[in-house]
């Protein structure tokens, strides 16, 4: 298989440490170095239409020179899903199934599906030659874990033998299937499914694939950033770098002194835990970061070792 050329970047973490904030300066500062970008959300906070001042939605919208954006709609993959796969799964069973058969199913994995269709589109954009750099803003902590948890569940689920769907489907069904040369629907879907999974799990291992953990100097928001390395890193996903966001510039007012001394002592514990991850540091600025402007200058800030 060719190498793939597109680098993919996920900035993951604690909710509210900056994890959108982070993605947007990174995608700006690529696309201000002439790559082709592409931001990505698939949080349904439309976080992303609010940094750059304008409606972007479920399809990809220009949002400066080399800089595209999109925020994938999961609701409406859901929606998908619910026709596409329960329809398929409810053709199967129906009238046919004894109880115990019907309860051993693991239907659960359904539950999953919308959000596996996500991270796939994500992946046919990493693979479509488009784009230098894909920047994923990542929704907090629990939801990533579960996201990365999830192909994992579902590779689990799809590499087993797929003897308990004859179950499912009625003998005439399968008789008719098998005279018509070809395969039950439900099969060929969960069959479909299960490339989909194989094909999320390369992208995430792939070596152009890369995880910034987005840390505040907060024992919660270190605690979570552990977590995440490790799921990133059971994924084969690299860790290399964390920004450190909204560490407090010196002041003599107490409140700030107090606040400082406290981040100080957690900056220790993020140095002596990361200490083989690249850390760039980035100071509580006096305001939010909601425009392009304000997305630029603190990208010039967070890059301006580079
Ligand atoms: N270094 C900073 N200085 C000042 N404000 C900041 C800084 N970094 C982020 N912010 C502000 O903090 C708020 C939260 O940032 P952001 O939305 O990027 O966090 P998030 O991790 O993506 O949140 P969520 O978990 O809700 O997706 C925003 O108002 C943002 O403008
Ligand atoms: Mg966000």
């Amino acid at each position: 298989m060719a190498r793939r050329k597109t680098r993919l970047i996920l900035c993951s973490g604690k909710g509210g440490v900056g994890k959108s904030t982070v993605a947007s300066a990174i995608a700006t500062y690529f696309a201000e170095k002439g790559k082709r970008t592409l931001i990505v959300s698939s949080d349904p906070v439309q976080a992303l239409s609010r940094i750059f001042g304008k409606k972007i939605g479920d399809q990809i919208a220009r949002v400066g020179a080399n800089l595209e954006a999109l925020e994938i709609d999961v609701d409406k993959i859901a929606k998908k899903v619910e026709i596409e796969y329960k329809k398929l799964f409810v053709n199967a069973v129906a009238s046919w199934l004894d109880e115990q058969t019907a309860k051993s199913l693991p239907l659960e994995i359904l539950s999953g599906v919308n959000e596996l269709l996500a991270l796939d589109r994500i992946r046919s954009l990493v693979e479509s030659g488009k784009y230098d750099v894909v920047v994923w803003d990542t929704a907090p902590t629990a939801h990533t874990l579960r996201l990365l948890g999830l192909s994992k569940r579902m590779s689990e689920v799809f590499t087993k033998r797929f003897g308990w769907i004859y179950k499912l489907i009625h003998p005439l069904q399968t008789l008719k299937s098998v005279i018509i040369g070809r395969k039950p629907k439900l099969l060929a879907g969960l069959e479909s499914l299960g490339k989909t999974v194989t094909r999320v799990e390369q992208m995430l291992a792939d070596p152009k694939t890369e995880l910034i953990l987005v840390l505040n100097p907060e024992k919660l928001s270190i605690f979570e950033g552990k977590q995440l390395r490790e799921a990133a890193e059971t994924h084969g996903i690299t860790v290399k770098r964390a920004v450190i966001n909204k560490m407090l510039l010196p002041c003599k007012c107490k409140f700030c002194s107090m606040k400082r001394r406290e981040q100080e002592e957690n900056l220790k514990i993020i140095k002596k835990e990361y200490s083989d991850l690249k850390l760039l540091m980035m100071p509580y600025l006096p305001y939010e970061i909601l425009s392009k402007e304000k997305v630029k200058e603190y990208a010039h800030k967070l890059f301006s070792e580079d």
